[in-house]
């Protein structure tokens, strides 16, 4: 396959994703998951084989609440990414997310960069993915190419911006309202890494998708992922802009948001994953760590890790007293002085 522009992109994105992931040198930006710490609970009163940590979400019974998010598809090393993260997928019984399949749409000799994850995962649940700004017939187009279960819209503005190649305009709440109308699956609306404040998730409210996904700070970052592609010091930084994913999950609480939530952005532990759950989400999912064990380790790493996190799941479950997730939502936190400033500064602010 000769590769265009979009093709490259896509590499360049992936190799300094992983590159950033493994040097862990990024910006810590507001509160992390260290600044949320879970209330020791003496006397269980249950034990491992009663619990049941599947949670459902747009009527579909996910048997285990994190999946391997967006990323890949585009050109051929992006391609066989995705064939190996649908392998592991499907040996483990979680969901996928594939990456923007605008290239597809563009460029239809890549289809089968991203047709490859049904191919490997017939059974599979598969989110489509796209930008928010592409009309109901390329969002058909994307479902139909790997048969997708639900699609996620990234509204991805700051990345965008910061991108020498990026968008400039950006009017989407009109459009997205027309795919919630009209999209033949459950629709979630999904941020990339800078997560969303209370006025964001109220703004969604009004359009009712299916799921949100705050896509928070503190994991993959695409300023610094940008700029080191630019190679040039471009007058757009936002290396500290957002919010984290535990702030954005606070936020959603503040705005009294109703939808189902996901979260994304920094989980690379299982411990992060309860937070999450404790915090409020439905769902979560990881793309940077699991790109990075690929990458790193290789597949049968991958496979080993998640299996690790299913088998330590319904034990935290167990030691926090919660037979299920939404016992587990009841659970007591506690939060660092800095993230109880963040919550009173911002519900001062309603
Ligand atoms: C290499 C790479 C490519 C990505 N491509 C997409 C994409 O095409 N569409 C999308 O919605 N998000 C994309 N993302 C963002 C992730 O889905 C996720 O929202 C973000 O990386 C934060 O999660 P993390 O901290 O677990 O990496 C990409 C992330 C990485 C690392």
């Amino acid at each position: 396959m000769t590769e265009s522009a979009q093709s490259h992109r896509k590499d360049e994105h992936l190799s300094l994703g992983v590159k950033l992931w493994r040097q862990n040198t990024m910006p810590v930006i507001g509160a992390t998951y260290d600044d949320v710490r879970w209330l020791p609970n003496t006397f269980p009163e249950t034990s491992v084989s009663e619990v049941d940590v599947s949670t459902k979400l747009f009527e579909h019974h996910f048997k285990w609440p994190f999946y391997i998010e967006a990323m890949t598809g585009g050109s051929a090393l992006t391609g066989r990414i995705n064939m190996e993260l649908a392998e592991v997928a499907a040996e483990s019984n979680i969901a996928m997310a594939v990456g923007s399949q605008s290239i597809a749409l563009k460029e239809p000799e890549t289809r089968d960069t991203f047709t490859i994850v049904r191919k490997k995962n017939p059974n599979g649940f598969l989110f489509a993915n796209l930008g928010a700004d592409h009309p109901i017939s390329n969002v058909r187009t994307a479902i139909d190419m790997i048969d997708a279960n639900a699609i996620e819209l990234h509204v991805n503005a700051a990345q965008e911006l910061v991108m020498a190649e990026g968008d400039r305009k950006f009017y989407w709440l009109d459009n997205l309202a027309e795919i919630i109308a009209k999209s033949p699956v459950p629709v979630i609306i999904k941020e990339v890494g800078f997560g969303m404040s209370q006025s964001t998730f109220k703004q969604i409210a009004d359009l009712n998708p299916a799921a949100i996904n705050v896509g928070g700070a503190n994991g993959t970052n695409f300023s610094i992922i940008e700029q080191r592609r630019n190679r040039l010091s471009e007058a757009v930084n936002l290396d500290h802009y957002g919010l984290s994913t535990v702030e954005s999950l606070l936020e959603a609480k503040m705005a009294k948001n109703n939808l189902p939530l996901i979260a994304t952005g920094g989980i690379q532990s299982v411990n992060h994953v309860i937070t999450s759950l404790m915090l409020g989400a439905s769902l979560t999912s990881s793309a940077g760590f699991m790109l990075t064990t690929l990458m790193e380790k290789g597949q049968k790493s991958l496979l080993e890790e998640i299996n690790a996190w299913q088998v330590a799941l319904p034990r935290l479950f167990t030691l926090l007293g919660a037979q299920n997730i939404t016992e587990l939502q009841h659970k007591p936190l506690i939060y660092s002085p800095n993230l109880q400033n963040f919550i009173a500064q911002q519900k001062a602010s309603q």
